[in-house]
């Protein structure tokens, strides 16, 4: 049975003080009313990642980086390891968000030496996809991110594949108050699956879990999460409030 899983990326919000006081309230409600079958995730700035993994009960709450240096080591002037991420406790690292593709440069090339650097680390990514409104207007969605897939997550191996997280989000849903329909996030997903099965076999892309990002929020959640391909969410504004993310992870 593939996993589901409802992350939280908190992007460039929070004090290190708040995130910890964000943190402790999720940690509480997860251990009190927490769906026991959702692996919860919180994707939180570098700056609060050993704080937030000392705040939480790391069985129960993974925590994430939402990017990593393309680099090892050496000299790289403010960037931020994946064997830094790894020492703080952090178990996952977001990759190929939107917002770094757009605003920061990040090609499939970078994200492919990313991607292999967090892979050999041991952490697991959450590999980001999706098309921007001109795409999903002209109907070319489904090779568009099926481009993103083949030129990035689909020249691992199946063995590094079968352990990364994707999240579908399209552009023009995140952070508008536009969400996906239930059936565009569903047929989706059914697309990105069936393109994950014939590159891999239909074991690993049963196995696989697919995210919906894109204005996901306690109201809407149920519905998205009720599709047969959808595997959870990664939350942005809403996963700021515990009191709506609680209810997120228990939207099944
Ligand atoms: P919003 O939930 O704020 O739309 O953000 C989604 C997102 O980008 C998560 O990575």
């Amino acid at each position: 049975m593939r996993k589901k899983i409802v992350a939280g990326n908190w992007k460039l919000n929070t004090t290190v003080p708040e995130g910890i006081e964000l943190a402790k309230a999720v940690n509480e409600l997860v251990a009190e009313q927490g769906a026991a079958d959702v692996d919860v995730v919180l994707g939180t700035p570098f700056t609060h990642l050993t704080s937030v993994v000392d705040a939480v009960d790391t069985e129960r709450i993974g925590v994430a980086s939402q990017n990593c240096a393309a680099e090892a080591k050496g000299a790289f002037t403010g960037e931020v390891s994946v064997d830094m991420v790894k020492s703080t406790g952090a178990k996952y690292v977001i990759l190929g968000h939107s917002e770094r593709r757009e605003y920061y440069g990040e090609t499939s090339e970078t994200l492919n030496k990313k991607l292999a650097l967090a892979l050999e680390a041991g952490l697991t990514p959450i590999y980001c996809c999706g098309e921007a409104l001109d795409i999903r207007e002209a109907g070319t969605q489904n090779g568009f991110v099926k481009q993103q897939f083949e030129e990035t997550i689909f020249t691992l191996s199946a063995e590094d594949f079968s352990k990364i997280v994707i999240a579908y989000e399209p552009i023009w849903a995140i952070g508008t108050g536009v969400t996906a329909s239930s059936g565009q996030a569903q047929e989706m997903h059914a697309f990105l699956r069936g393109a994950i099965a014939e590159k891999f076999g239909q074991e690993i892309a049963d196995e696989t879990s697919i995210l919906y990002g894109g204005s996901c929020n306690a109201k809407n959640a149920n519905e998205l999460f009720a599709n047969p391909d959808v595997d959870g969410g990664l939350i942005g504004g809403a996963s700021l409030k515990a009191g709506d993310f609680i209810q997120i992870i228990n939207a099944y």
